[in-house]
């Protein structure tokens, strides 16, 4: 099959089409004959070498995929061959077939195709796992998501508002705030001209956030400590300003923060499974009825991924995809 490689550390030139075996799916996998795949910035961190695939995991990049199940193993739940799935995959996306736990694929949301498919997975787990399952967003509260127009911050704004909360972003242009609103942001800050401190506490009368989903890290730290209301849960999921930073704690014990984050690629497949639980039955109805929905930016064939990676780190609006 075509793949594409990472032949060393370095940018998107690096990524380069190449011939391998399709993988032979184990008792518990599919292997998915993939019609789409998804870009995500964690792809781009493992082509710089700084994110490796877990043990076990393929070298290929590629987190998320849609297609049709070619082959299964005698344990792999209930997808027979012919059925059509999208899956989040530790790795292994960028290619003609990829192999994944029968539990970590779902079906294609009602009136779905692949391309639109593949953009769920890895945005979705990831904000429904560090949103409402670790911060444990409640309906009513306020909910602020740093890089709103980014595959995570769409989808966080969108499911955030869904389920009820005051939906609150930061993005880096005025454009890029006007998505935001139109994703269903209560209020969108250019972080480049405001304060999203003031701005957030003057949207909350003072209290500040619940909770807050940060990509940023680096001096946000501080400032997210100081926008979070009592008892504020902060979920961390990069640090694209930097991990580490001089902070003053004393905002976190005096307003009984929480501060906590998660990785999602190298948990157990039963981790991941319950997401999918969770997501087919509280999301892929809202996805069915078109209330929430993948933001696409653009959509490149397999070989042109080192320019999907090109587009990923230019200015873009929520998700790069690959078709096969
Ligand atoms: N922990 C996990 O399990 C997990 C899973 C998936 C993704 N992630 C992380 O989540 C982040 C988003 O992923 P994605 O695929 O959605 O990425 P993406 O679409 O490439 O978006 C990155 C966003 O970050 C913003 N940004 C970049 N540099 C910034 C800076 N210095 N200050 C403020 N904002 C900045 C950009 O917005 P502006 O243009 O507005 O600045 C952009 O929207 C990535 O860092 C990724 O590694 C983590």
């Amino acid at each position: 099959m075509t793949a594409i490689e990472i032949t060393r550390p370095g940018g998107p030139e690096v990524l380069a089409p190449t011939t391998r075996p399709v993988p032979v799916p184990k008792d518990r996998e599919i292997l998915v004959k993939v019609r789409a795949a998804g870009v995500n910035r964690p792809d781009s961190l493992q082509r710089e070498g700084g994110y490796p695939p877990p043990p076990g995991a393929s070298d290929i990049p590629g987190l998320e995929i849609a297609g049709t199940v070619v082959a299964r193993g005698d344990l792999a739940g209930p997808w027979q061959v012919g059925d059509a799935v999208t899956a989040l995959v530790a790795g292994g996306g960028y290619a003609e077939y990829a192999v994944v736990d029968g539990s970590n694929a779902l079906p294609l949301p009602d009136g779905y195709d692949f391309i639109k498919a593949a953009a769920l997975p890895e945005t979705f787990f990831t904000v429904w796992s560090n949103v409402f399952d670790r911060a444990g967003l409640q309906p009513g509260e306020s909910f602020l998501v740093h890089g709103g127009t980014s595959g995570i911050g769409t989808t966080a704004i969108q499911l955030a508002k869904a389920f009820g909360a005051t939906v609150f972003a930061t993005a880096g242009s005025a454009d890029k705030c006007r998505v935001c609103r139109d994703l269903g942001a209560d209020l969108a800050v250019n972080y480049r001209d405001e304060d999203f401190v003031a701005a957030v506490k003057q949207a909350t009368g003072g209290k500040g956030v619940d909770v807050i989903l940060d990509m940023v890290g680096g001096d946000y730290i501080d400032r997210n400590y100081e926008a979070a209301a009592v008892e504020g849960r902060i979920v961390q999921i990069a640090f694209l300003r930097g991990p580490k930073q001089t902070v003053n704690f004393t905002r976190l014990m005096l307003k009984r923060l929480t501060h906590t984050g998660s990785t999602l690629r190298a948990r157990d497949p039963a981790f991941k499974a319950r997401i999918a639980a969770s997501l087919e039955e509280k999301v892929w109805p809202l996805l069915a009825a078109g209330t929430v929905a993948p933001v696409i930016d653009a959509v490149l064939p397999l070989a042109q991924a080192a320019e999907a990676h090109r587009l990923l780190e230019a200015d873009h609006v929520g998700k790069i995809m690959l078709t096969t």
